[in-house]
């Protein structure tokens, strides 16, 4: 039996927190074939494994990647048509439209598109069906590729568990305090004087992408856009002195006041599209639950199952609002690299990927 041949890819910002994940993510994928490593004018021109201060605990199963040149970034200059995106946002604003209009499927890391109507903010397993919108970018702006977004890491983790219970019960409001990981500000990011030690509570721009970007996730598509959730968010975002792993301390009123038996066997039972099609990167349950009070932590749950699953724990009674829960998920992962990743094969057994 012939095998398939594999589709040729393109890492944008490969050197970066996110990039190397990336990297690591898509050196053995069954489906893509790392094809070009593309950073800043700082690192063009250079080898990978030189121009990149790796930082993963284990290397990746290199094969030549390691001698493979970086190449500037360069919307003309980059072939692949499936492209994987960890540029900054600034950065990401100018080069992604050229992809997308010169028929590359761009899948990004960036807030630059997340919050225009006619770009999907994609979870797989709790929005598929907003990969409609694709057409409707051909049509309105005449790209022949395209923009995919993944959310703000800590919106992917927060709605990967408020979806199945928005689908169950509906969700009024809901009240969210971030404690989130120093890797979620990049390479090298905070300086270590200010983390180390400390608790930081300010995340610029933070706390409005997780209230509107959770709304657009949990909403229904209409003609031209996305109809948002009714649902009305607070977060409190805070940077703490944790590698990976963003923890959020999640305060819920559910429609319907269910019962915390209600809520844990709809959190439990969830499955979504990801699951179904068993595509390489999702976890057998996007959500795994914790019993044991003292769980979850970063430290011991935050890269089971790639880094895919999110965890809950500590289910319990909520005086304010009625429910209340902790959350884990990995934010380099569920939050960015794996997140993609995932968005672009849901388009591959879509047959979404161009040609
Ligand atoms: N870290 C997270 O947890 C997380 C989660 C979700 C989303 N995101 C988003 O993902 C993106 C990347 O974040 P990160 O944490 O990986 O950042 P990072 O560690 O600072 O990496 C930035 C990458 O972009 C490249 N770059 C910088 N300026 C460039 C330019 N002018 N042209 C081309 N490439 C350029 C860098 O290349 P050089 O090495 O050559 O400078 C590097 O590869 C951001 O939009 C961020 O908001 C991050």
């Amino acid at each position: 039996m012939t095998s398939r041949p594999r589709i040729p890819v393109a890492v944008l910002g490969a050197t970066g927190a996110v990039g190397q994940r990336f990297v690591a993510r898509l050196a053995s994928h069954p489906w893509f074939e790392l094809a070009e490593l593309v950073a800043s004018d700082r690192s063009a021109g250079r080898r990978y494994d030189e121009a990149c201060a790796w930082r993963l605990p284990s290397l990746p199963a290199w094969g030549g990647l390691g001698a493979q040149e970086v190449l500037p970034c360069r919307a003309a200059a980059i072939r692949s048509r499936v492209v994987f995106s960890a540029l900054d946002a600034a950065v990401a604003a100018e080069v992604e439209p050229v992809l997308a209009r010169q028929g590359a499927l761009v899948f990004s890391n960036a807030s630059a598109y997340r919050m225009e109507a006619d770009v999907p903010l994609l979870v797989p397993e709790v929005n598929a069906e907003h990969l409609a919108l694709l057409e409707v970018q051909r049509r309105v702006r005449g790209w022949s590729g395209g923009i995919v977004c993944n959310p703000n890491c800590t919106t992917a983790v927060l709605a990967l568990a408020l979806a199945p219970l928005e689908a169950r019960f509906g969700i009024a409001r809901a009240f969210i305090a971030t404690m989130q990981a120093v890797s979620g500000a990049g390479y090298p990011g905070v300086p270590s004087l200010d983390a180390l030690g400390n608790v930081i509570p300010f995340i610029r721009g933070e706390e409005e992408k997780v209230e509107a970007e959770i709304r657009k996730i949990l909403g229904t598509v209409v003609a031209d856009g996305v109809q948002p959730a009714a649902l009305v968010a607070s977060a409190l975002c805070h940077r703490v002195a944790v590698v990976d792993g963003h923890c959020e301390a999640v305060s819920l009123e559910l429609r319907g006041s269910p019962s915390l038996e209600a809520v844990r066997s709809a959190l439990e039972s969830w499955r979504g599209i990801p699951q179904t099609l068993m595509l390489p990167s999702a976890p057998a349950a996007p959500l795994v639950l914790h019993t044991v009070d003292e769980r979850p932590q970063p430290r011991l749950d935050v890269e089971r199952d790639g880094g895919m699953s999110v965890h809950v724990g500590r289910i319990r009674p909520c005086p304010l609002l009625g429910t209340k829960l902790f959350l884990l998920g990995n934010n380099v992962e569920r939050g960015a690299a794996g997140a993609s990743v995932l968005n672009a094969e849901l388009c591959h057994a879509r047959g979404l990927l161009p040609a």
